[in-house]
């Protein structure tokens, strides 16, 4: 009976595309599935898409239409989100729990809609509810519309790369317990590289991810950092790499041995196999984490028994800002050519000053007496039981309040040594934009509790990231400075610990869009906050209708 409701609902959606010459309309069905699954050589179940960690890799074109159906086979209630597709005036197929849509209940199915549109590059999607997504991920390839190539040589082939983390224990536990102690979760017990730790010799199922290359080639990597709680850096021995892309965003060519990829984000590389010969580690390597997942880069006619050229991976200091994470976040820049140009904001409508960092909040039943919580300008935010786009679509009141401060409520030396810094309130509130605005975002660490940097994202748009520096911001000096030119555009920045970053976008999709940090610990402990965009005033404008089998709180 359900079966046939959501075929017949599929249809007459499918009937809804909008015909167009090129688009096509491409179906996926995503069954949510226990699986049994062996790594660090101890087995036990995950929660899975088609049995499948990571899950089956989306294959598109821009444009396209993706009809996927998400069926929750497990007793979590799940949401699927697609992380970086804009999903222009269809907040309703953004998958993010409690903000756009109610969970799907087990039992229950909902049919993603939406188009991939003026987008091409790696994206990927995931749980966005709880911790799920540490097993829940799988990546997004958008390929240029047909008759189109990319502004770089043709590769070979292309090879997807999602990273990942992996607990030996059960990850909603890891979560609960840290939760209801107030202490910080455990870390994870390995990255993964497309689903495989690294190859051991105690347990043979164990063997590390191989890439089998050809001699005197170009490939694409499209590496995708899905880990959890990490940032990681991916090297290769002996092979340098390219940068092309990042976020689903074409960028200036930029040349580099190691890439350092935070959660949240996707770097695409050019890597050409130019040794001939050989086995060459590959390496996923987290800030401080000892453990990290390493695989193989085998060319092809290279035999078994031959020795791994090894590299040392590395490894600074946790959340150090680094000179490699500055020097690659500086230097990147978008093409802005003629078929990309790059169009930043030049004249601000809102200009919003956030701070994001830790605090402390008493808790007379947490293990210290205290809990940690995280805050955007001194706000912890509250998950409401209702999403946000239904309250703001359908015009219920009571579950948020449109009064999110544009700047700090208390201003403070945010990097100093001792920050005074009080105590964080709790609210689900909102910053509204009218359609169309301007926006300039600087994003400021606050130095209170640990030194880290936040991998701060936005829903529903990508942004160019037009400056960044150590310290406080001054907003003086540091707009001189600012790339209002070529700066790279992105979905997910990395805030400098103890430092800030500046960011422009046109709020031009209206709907409710979900920003935090992509460090799912710092999610779950209140560092994330929404913007409301209102509707326009023209025929394509508004937020389209929720559709017929959104799930219900
Ligand atoms: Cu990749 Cu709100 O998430
Ligand atoms: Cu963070």
């Amino acid at each position: 009976m359900m079966a046939t409701w959501i075929r017949v609902v599929v249809l007459v959606m499918a009937c809804l595309v909008p015909a167009s010459v090129d688009s096509k309309v491409r179906r996926y069905n995503f069954d949510v599935v226990t699986k049994n699954t062996t790594k660090l050589c101890s087995t036990k179940p995950i929660v899975t898409i088609n049995g499948k960690f990571p899950g089956p890799t989306i294959i598109a074109r821009e444009d396209d239409t993706l009809l996927i159906t998400v069926n929750n086979h497990v007793d979590y209630n799940v949401t699927i989100h697609w992380h970086g597709v804009k999903q222009f005036r269809n907040g309703w197929a953004d998958g993010t729990a409690y903000i756009t849509q109610c969970p799907i209940q087990p039992g229950q199915s909902y049919v993603h809609n939406f188009m991939l549109t003026g987008q091409r590059g790696t994206l990927f999607y995931h749980a966005h509810i709880f911790w799920l997504r540490a097993t829940l991920h799988g990546a997004i390839v958008i390929l240029p519309k047909p008759g189109v190539s990319y502004p770089f040589p043709k590769p070979r082939e292309e090879k997807v790369i999602v990273l990942a983390e992996w607990w030996k224990s059960d990850v909603e536990a890891v979560l609960n317990e840290a939760l209801q102690t107030g202490l910080t979760p455990s870390r994870s017990d390995t990255q993964t590289i497309n689903g495989y730790a690294k190859p051991t010799l105690s347990c043979p199922s164990e063997r590390g991810y191989t890439l089998q290359v050809e001699p005197g080639r170009t490939y694409i990597l499209r590496v995708i950092n899905a880990a959890l709680n990490e940032f990681i850096y991916f090297k290769i021995a002996g092979h340098n790499f390219t940068i092309v892309e990042v976020d689903a965003s074409y960028t200036k060519p930029y040349n580099t041995d190691t890439v350092l990829i935070a959660s949240g984000q996707t770097t695409n590389l050019l890597l050409t196999t130019n040794l001939g010969t050989g086995k060459f580690m590959i390496s996923a390597s987290p800030f401080k984490n000892k453990i990290i997942a390493t695989g193989t880069l085998h060319y092809i006619g290279t035999s078994n028994d031959t020795a791994t050229i090894v590299l040392t991976p590395i490894r600074p200091s946790e959340g150090a800002s680094t000179p490699l994470v500055d020097n690659i976040t500086d230097a990147l820049r978008s093409l802005n050519s003629k078929e990309y140009p790059a169009t930043v904001p030049l004249k601000i409508d809102h200009s919003l000053f956030f701070t994001i960092g830790l605090g402390m909040k008493s808790c007379p039943t947490c293990t210290i007496g205290i809990r940690v919580v995280a805050h955007i300008n001194n706000i912890t935010f509250d998950t409401p039981s209702t999403s946000l786009l239904q309250a703001h679509y359908f015009n219920i009141k009571g579950v948020y309040t449109d009064d999110f401060p544009a700047n700090p409520p208390n201003k403070f030396d945010y990097t100093g040594i001792q920050p005074i810094n009080p105590h964080t309130m709790h609210g689900t509130r909102v910053y509204r934009l009218p359609y169309n605005s301007t926006v300039q975002l600087v994003l400021q660490d606050t130095v209170r509790l640990a030194l880290e940097s936040h991998p701060m994202h936005l829903h529903g748009f990508s942004f160019y990231a037009i400056g960044s520096g150590l310290g406080n911001f001054d907003p003086v000096k540091d707009p001189k400075n600012f790339n209002l030119i070529d700066p790279v555009e992105r979905n997910t920045v990395s805030v400098p610990a103890g430092g800030w970053l500046a960011i422009r976008f046109t709020a031009n999709n209206p709907g409710v869009w979900f920003m935090h940090c992509h460090i799912e610990v710092h999610t779950s402990w209140g560092m994330t906050m929404a913007l409301v965009v209102d509707n326009g005033n023209g025929p394509n404008e508004s937020v389209l209708p929720p559709p017929p089998d959104l799930p219900k709180c």
